[in-house]
């Protein structure tokens, strides 16, 4: 590292050990590589390795000499978090092994030290999901920042918790899950108790569960700012409540875009891969795609968490099949908890199905294609696709509205449950098939999607991803945001 880039500032960054987190925080990284910021990217044991093993971050970031890729002990495995309360066991463990960690690694000098190779650490932007480490920078005087990889509406349901308590609304009184919400601001009129956070659908508000998570939302007013991937345009009305609790907020996103838009400045005609994936991504659905008619395929996918039960992959496929629509379909390894989803991709192990299951795969072979993983933002942004039926992930949601692609949303877990209320109710760029997964219910999303209302959920994906575009351009809000972040980090 030369002498210039020594006198740069250094940011630790931080992120919740899984796809969604690393993969967002990592655009964040770059973005602020370019912008000649040192940056130590700390991961686990175990995601550091897969990283190495499925991307060309190594190469991709050689050529930012202030990048450094650390990682601490594996504190549990996170390959086995698939459900809410997992994520919850692996935030207890990161308390115990990461605090220590940090800790050590912020207190080598008394300037912050880290190794000889770097300059000191000037600021840490730490998930908000973490906030032991506001407990570390605080004791050891660092300023921090915190990202979280939800939106903002979702995160803001999760600040009304306490006024939802004193006005009886949680825990919900009776079973009636269609009733209205109306302590949270800005959503009043089209909230209703399904469309909060999966979270909070508890009959009793000792769960420890939903107390950590309250503990680690209220925590982020502490931040000396709020990074959230999202954009003005998109989330405005709730942006300006959130802005009475914490006034210092960076709307950045979308950042994948907005990664891709600065590249492009600098490497004109760069085609080089941006994937961040955990798992190996299968190209061969790309080739695949190029011989679909446009805006013809239906791509499905739930995330990187989510697992679905052998009924719940029947039903979907059904429903699916029965529309006559082409689809690219994602079945993770292990997705399935009976491992139908593995033999779906291999077809030569399905000797043992029933006569409806092999005619299923018939017509997968005639119009379908299904892999392990998918490059989703090459493939979100494919002429052939023409919807997105997903789980609603903030990062696939807002990879899908940057491309201007319409979604049927099947929400799991968590911030999964407000995102596809906005889908379907307020931006109006997608279906909401909440909490029912019925073959001819999918059936009819997937017609009404794709053929029937076809021209309309297009047209309105498709004013949105302007809308994107144009926050991400010069002088856009997530483009001035970004440059006051950056101003802010290097004046301290
Ligand atoms: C989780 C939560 O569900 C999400 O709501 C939260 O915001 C972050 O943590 P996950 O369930 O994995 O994340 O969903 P999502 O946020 O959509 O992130 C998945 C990422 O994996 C996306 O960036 C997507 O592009 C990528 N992906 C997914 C692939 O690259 N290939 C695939 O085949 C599937």
């Amino acid at each position: 590292m030369d002498q210039v880039q020594q006198l740069r500032p250094h940011v630790l960054i931080f992120p919740f050990p899984a796809q969604g987190h690393v993969n967002s925080m990592l655009k964040l990284a770059e973005l602020l590589c370019l912008a000649g910021i040192n940056i130590t990217f700390l991961v686990s044991n175990n995601i550091h390795n897969r990283l190495l093993r499925h991307t060309n971050v190594v190469s991709r970031f050689s050529k930012y000499p202030g990048f450094h890729l650390d990682h601490y002990p594996d504190a549990y495995d996170e390959s086995k978090v698939h459900i809410a309360q997992e994520i919850m066991d692996l935030c207890t463990a990161l308390q115990s092994v990461v605090k220590p960690f940090l800790k050590e690694l912020l207190s080598k000098d008394p300037a912050h030290g880290t190794r000889k190779d770097r300059p000191p650490f000037s600021c840490i932007i730490v998930d908000g999901f973490l906030s032991l480490a506001l407990d570390v920078a605080e004791e050891i005087g660092l300023p921090l920042i915190c990202f979280r990889t939800i939106s903002a509406g979702a995160f803001w349901t999760y600040f009304c918790i306490p006024r939802l308590v004193e006005a009886g609304e949680l825990p919900f009184p009776g079973d009636e899950m269609n009733l209205p919400i109306e302590n949270v601001k800005g959503m009043e009129g089209f909230l209703r108790r399904c469309d909060l956070p999966s979270f909070l659908r508890v009959g009793d508000l000792t769960n420890p569960d939903f107390n950590l998570l309250l503990k680690e939302a209220l925590q982020t007013p502490r931040a000396k700012g709020l990074i959230l991937n999202t954009f003005e345009d998109l989330e405005g009305c709730i942006l300006s409540h959130f802005r009475t609790h914490c006034p210092n907020l960076y709307t950045i996103g979308p950042l994948h875009a907005h990664l891709r838009a600065r590249l492009q400045l600098q490497e004109a005609n760069s085609n080089n891969s941006n994937s961040n994936s955990l798992w190996e991504e299968d190209k061969s659905c790309i080739k695949w795609l190029d011989n679909q008619p446009p805006k013809s395929v239906l791509y499905v996918s739930f995330g990187s968490i989510a697992i679905i039960t052998r009924e719940t992959l029947l039903e979907f496929w059904h429903g699916i099949v029965n529309s006559g629509v082409r689809f690219l379909w994602v079945i993770r390894p292990n997705s399935v908890n009976v491992g139908l989803g593995d033999d779906v991709l291999d077809s030569t192990k399905s000797k043992s199905k029933s006569t409806p299951e092999m005619e299923l795969e018939e017509a997968t072979k005639e119009r379908g294609c299904m892999v392990g993983w998918a490059p989703q933002e090459d493939v979100l942004a494919h002429p052939a696709i023409g919807g997105f039926l997903t789980h609603s992930g903030w990062n696939s949601t807002l990879e899908s509205i940057a491309e201007g692609v319409p979604m049927i949303c099947w929400p799991c877990f968590a911030d999964q449950q407000p995102n596809s209320r906005f889908v379907g109710e307020i931006w109006k760029i997608g279906l909401d098939m909440k909490d029912t997964c019925d073959r001819v219910i999918v059936e009819k999303m997937v017609r009404d999607l794709m053929v029937e209302r076809k021209d309309e959920f297009l047209h309105r994906a498709d004013e949105m991803a302007k809308l994107a575009r144009k926050s991400i351009e010069e002088g856009g809000s997530s483009f001035c945001n970004l440059v006051r972040l950056i101003d802010d980090i290097v004046k301290g």
